[in-house]
């Protein structure tokens, strides 16, 4: 495991920029697993300004979103359809045809998981999955448990979690309360695993995640087997390390 200290959050998303496009440079037609909340706007802003100077080309990538609320439309300005359309898909030449997120309309659960599932193996697996970090320490949408869920799963979300997404909604009972989610050993079958995090908020779970027992009441902990992971946090969130 490498750990990248940055100063504060725009160095934090420079670098975790610079690492993806690292990626894309070796690897035109890469798979890249991608992720949503607040922390990773500045890297995305990042690629699409090096984009904009020719410095990094997306024609060939694939992408591959790791989660999307159960029940939201695309057009819901809180759907991560909507998020990575606003904040990545329409800002750089990735095809549309080559990103892919969870249908969050599809009202057969297992149906969706399924189909999700088969979609990302039948693309060869992920290069890189970027990852952010609840602050209960899930990935994804997978929740802390008493178990680490293998594959695409439908989750019911935490109090936790839906506290602290309810500031993207106008109240909290618009906050959905399942979701969509690569389960944990979908995260893991990715060749390298970026994780970021910004914010003394985040200290708790980083602390954990890094140094604390492997457990599946901590989700991201599982990242300490990964034979390739790379995180990239700043100093607040890495002050209780
Ligand atoms: C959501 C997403 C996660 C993300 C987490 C942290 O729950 N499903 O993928 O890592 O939020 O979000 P933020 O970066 O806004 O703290």
């Amino acid at each position: 495991m490498r750990i990248y200290c940055t100063k504060d959050y725009k160095e934090m998303s420079r670098k975790a920029a610079n690492l993806i496009s690292a990626q894309v440079i070796i690897k035109p037609e890469c798979v890249l697993g991608l992720a949503t909340g607040s922390t990773p706007i500045g890297i995305y802003d990042q690629l699409v300004e090096w984009y904009h100077k020719n410095d990094i080309d997306f024609s060939e990538v694939t992408t591959v979103n790791l989660d999307e609320y159960r029940g939201l439309t695309k057009e819901n300005d809180q759907s991560y359809y909507y998020f990575m359309h606003t904040h990545l898909f329409d800002r750089v030449n990735i095809r549309p045809d080559h990103s892919f997120i969870p249908d969050g309309t599809c009202e057969d659960s297992e149906f969706e998981c399924r189909r999700y599932e088969n979609q990302i193996r039948s693309l060869g697996g992920i290069d890189m999955q970027l990852l952010g970090l609840g602050r209960n320490g899930h990935i994804g949408f997978n929740e802390p448990s008493d178990s680490f869920a293998q594959v695409t799963h439908c989750v019911d979300l935490t109090q936790s979690t839906i506290d602290a997404n309810k500031r993207f909604f106008a109240s909290e009972a618009d906050v959905p309360r399942q979701a969509y989610t690569m389960g944990i050993g979908t995260i893991l079958q990715a060749k390298k695993i970026l994780l970021v995090a910004s914010g003394e908020d985040k200290a708790e779970a980083v602390k954990n995640t890094l140094f604390g027992p492997i457990t599946p009441y901590v989700p991201a902990s599982i990242l300490q087997i990964h034979p390739d992971v790379t995180i990239v946090a700043d100093e607040a969130a890495l002050s209780l390390c």
